[in-house]
Order: C-alpha cells, then sequence, then structure tokens
C-alpha cells in the first residue's frame, strides 16, 4: 500500500488526477472503474482541464462506474449517469458507447447485476478502480454486512449512507433506500486501486479501513489485501493515523 499525503482537497484533487493522468497516457485503451460523490467532483475537474490542454485523449478509454440508484432513470438528476455525464463524460472525447454504469431504472434489476458482471469480464476487467470512501466504511455501495459480496449486487442502503447524501437532495426521503453497487470481487480484481479520501470527518473510519480488522462490518477494510492499492487522502482525513 502506498499513503500519497495531500495537504487540502485540492491537493488530493490533483495528485490522484495525475496518477489517472498517467494511465491513461500509458494505457490508452485502459479500462477506467470510476466512481461518484463530492470526493471526485475536483479529480474530474482536473482530468477535463488536461483533456483541455491537449494533454489527454480518452477517444479509446472505456469506463465502468460503480454504482447507481435504484430507480433513477439516467436522465434523472440525482442519479449517477447524469453526475458522470456532467461532470466528465461531456467535457472530453469519451465515446458516449464507452462508458457504463449499472442501469437503475430497469425493471429488473437482478438480471442488470448479471449483465454487467459479464460486460466487466468482457472488457477484460478493470485496469484502474477509483474508490472514494463511505462515512461508514462502504466502497462503491457496498455497505456493512456479516460477509463480502463479490457479484454486482442489489443493496439496502445504511440509516447513515442515505442521512449522508440527503445533502445532493431536496430532502432525505427523496433519497433511494437502494442501489447496485460493483461486488468486492470486481474491485479487488481491478489491477489497480486508487483510494481518494479528505476531510477530518472520515479521519476515523479511513484509520479502521487501512488499519483495523480485515471485516465486512468496515468494508473498505479489504483493500488491505489489494496488491496494488494507492491511497491520496488530505492531512485532515490522516490525522488519526
Ligand atoms: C457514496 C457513493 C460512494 C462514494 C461515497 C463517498 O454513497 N456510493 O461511491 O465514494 O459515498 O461519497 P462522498 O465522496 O460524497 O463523501
Amino acid at each position: 500500500m502506498i499513503i500519497i499525503k495531500a495537504a487540502d482537497y485540492q491537493d488530493m484533487s490533483r495528485k490522484a488526477a495525475n496518477i489517472i493522468f498517467s494511465q491513461v497516457i500509458q494505457k490508452p485503451d485502459s479500462v477506467l472503474g470510476l466512481a461518484t460523490g463530492s470526493t471526485m467532483l475536483g479529480l474530474y475537474e482536473d482530468l477535463v482541464s488536461h483533456y483541455r490542454e491537449g494533454d489527454l485523449d480518452f477517444s479509446q478509454i472505456r469506463s465502468v462506474n460503480l454504482d447507481e440508484y435504484i430507480g433513477l432513470s439516467a436522465d434523472n438528476d440525482q442519479s449517477y449517469h447524469y453526475y458522470m455525464k456532467h461532470n466528465l463524460f461531456k467535457h472530453v472525447n469519451i465515446a458516449a458507447e464507452n462508458t457504463y454504469l449499472p442501469r437503475g431504472g430497469v425493471a429488473n434489476p437482478d438480471d442488470e447485476c448479471l449483465r454487467y458482471d459479464n460486460l466487466i469480464n468482457q472488457l477484460g476487467g478493470i485496469d484502474i478502480q477509483l474508490l472514494g470512501l463511505g462515512l461508514d466504511g462502504h466502497i462503491g455501495f457496498n455497505e456493512p454486512d456479516d460477509k463480502f459480496t463479490a457479484e454486482t449486487h442489489r443493496v439496502k442502503l445504511d440509516e447513515s449512507t442515505i442521512k449522508a447524501n440527503a445533502r445532493f437532495f431536496e430532502n432525505e426521503n427523496q433519497v433511494p433506500k437502494e442501489a447496485l453497487t460493483l461486488g468486492i470481487g470486481a474491485i479487488m480484481k481491478a489491477r489497480k486501486v486508487l483510494l481518494c479520501v479528505n476531510g477530518k470527518n472520515k479521519a476515523k473510519i479511513l484509520k479502521k479501513v487501512l488499519y483495523g480488522p480485515i471485516t465486512p462490518k468496515v468494508p473498505g477494510s479489504i483493500l488491505q489485501l489489494h496488491p496494488y492499492l494507492t491511497v491520496v487522502a488530505d492531512e485532515d482525513a490522516l490525522s488519526e493515523i
């Protein structure tokens, strides 16, 4: 595990964007595992700037996102489809048909889970998986549980996750109660993992994730077993370590 200490959010974003930047330069047809949440906004802004400056080319890139709310269609402005389109995809030369997310609006979410795992296999797996961290230690939407789930699956969101994500909605009642998420299997099979964490409110959980017991009660703790984990975190997030 490599831990890169950043001064603040902006510095974390820049350092993490540089890692994605070098991945795209070194392997222009990479499969990027992408994530949403406020942690990633600065990183995507930096990637867009690199693209505008002519230093990045996404024309051969394929992307697979971690998760999506069940019940929200791609055009819903609270969906992760919408987030990705507006914060990254529409600003760079990635082909729409090369961007994949689990579809939360489908009639049969269980079939969608199977389709998504098959799709990732067909793409040859994920070259680099970008991850944020939930306050309860979740990665993607793999919530604390009695076991790790390998496959893409349907998940009931924890109360704490619903509360944390309510800031993006008009009120807490509007936050979907379920989501589809990539499982721990595909995340752990990614050739590289890049975990980005910022803020004092994540300091305690980050310490548990990186140095606590490996347990499905703290889903991110499984990353301790990943052979190529890079953590980019700001001083606030690292303040307990
Ligand atoms: C969300 C997403 C995760 C994200 C995490 C942290 O619920 N499903 O993929 O990494 O929670 O979000 P944020 O970056 O907004 O703190």
